[in-house]
């Protein structure tokens, strides 16, 4: 291969990135892999799911290109990836994560506008899968993160936009007497969730956590994946808030995707950056410098940070 053509590769990768996050999504959409536990042919794959058949042919080929399926002559099948995380009812499902994906994906279409306007291009939305879609990524790290956390002397907690309910549910295992408090919306799909885990001990707050009350007397506060959709001023806002909220000893713990101080690396967070770009008002991901700077401005002490697989941990104390 000429030296020309190597180095622009690295431009092709990157642009033409999107085909392949486009026939994944797509395959996920049909609920392709969920048929493919045991080898089929793309007839059998097209009458099942009622598609096209040179479509579904070309897209089994590409996916498996691509490395997320094995073809065996005529015949398709799921590999270990696929089969883990890609069939419907797996533990570490991730399928409700990709339909999130695919609807922020018309909202990523308008990054152009978003540059001119610097306003969010929201055009697209599926809260069930936006926080089903929580749950499959949380899951991944529940039990990592609260074992760091340690809930050693920790009676009650607190899960601020708990979400789904993933990290409220492991602390509850554990002996915790935990309050989720989200959104309306987001509070009916956690009580699905969580029951569906056998858990009954959670309570459950709804409303507008920079607007409503949060309740009060929390020994741990945990705010997970919430201080990104939010600028500055309403994050310094909130954690003062969640300092009034705890008991004197008590601890504040952030979770974040980790981004260093010059916001470019790692790559996914500086991407994610986007993401918020384009679907909120003023949220980006935040340095684990700059979250220590708002707990030590709004009155904690003891702060720290642990970095995690993808994420980080800003804990405090408020004294
Ligand atoms: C990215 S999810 C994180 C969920 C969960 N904490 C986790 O880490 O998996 C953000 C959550 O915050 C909730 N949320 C965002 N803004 C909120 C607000 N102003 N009041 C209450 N909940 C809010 C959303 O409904 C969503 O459940």
């Amino acid at each position: 291969m000429s030296a020309i053509f190597e180095e622009a590769k690295e431009l092709m990768k990157v642009w033409g990135g999107f085909r392949a996050s486009r026939v994944l999504l797509t395959a996920n959409n049909y609920r392709i892999f969920d048929h493919l536990t045991k080898p089929q042919t793309a007839k059998s794959i097209s009458e099942k799911l009622n598609t096209e058949l040179r479509a579904t042919e070309i897209i089994l080929d590409a996916l498996t290109g691509i490395g997320l399926l094995k073809k065996n002559k005529d015949k398709y099948s799921n590999t270990a990836i696929t089969s883990k995380f890609l069939v419907s009812g797996e533990p570490f499902y991730q399928g409700d994560i990709l339909r999130h994906a695919d609807t922020l994906w018309q909202n990523w279409s308008g990054l152009d506008d978003v540059m001119e306007t610097g306003k969010p291009y929201r055009k697209a939305h599926n809260h069930e899968a936006f926080i089903l879609g929580m749950h499959n990524i949380a899951s991944l790290k529940v039990k990592n993160v609260i074992k760091e956390i340690g809930l050693k002397g920790v009676k009650t907690a607190l899960d601020l936009g708990g979400g789904p309910g993933t990290y409220s549910i492991e602390m509850a295992k554990r002996g915790a007497d935990v309050t989720l408090f989200d959104r309306p919306e987001t509070v009916e799909i956690a009580r699905r969730v969580t029951s569906k885990a056998g858990i009954k001990n959670i309570d459950f707050l709804q409303g507008d956590f920079i607007h409503d009350d949060i309740g009060k007397g929390y020994d741990l506060i945990f705010a997970s994946q919430i201080l990104h959709s939010l600028s500055e001023k309403e994050n310094i806002y909130v954690i003062k808030k969640c300092k009034d909220a705890l008991n004197k000893g008590g601890r504040m713990v952030i979770q974040e995707f980790h981004i260093l101080k010059d916001r470019t690396h790692p790559v996914h967070s500086a991407l994610f950056s986007v993401n918020m770009l384009i679907n909120t008002e003023g949220g980006r991901c935040y340095s684990p410098d700059e979250m220590k700077n708002w707990l030590l401005k709004t009155g904690f002490k003891k702060v720290e940070e642990k970095l995690m697989d993808d994420s980080v941990l800003v804990q405090a104390v408020a004294l």
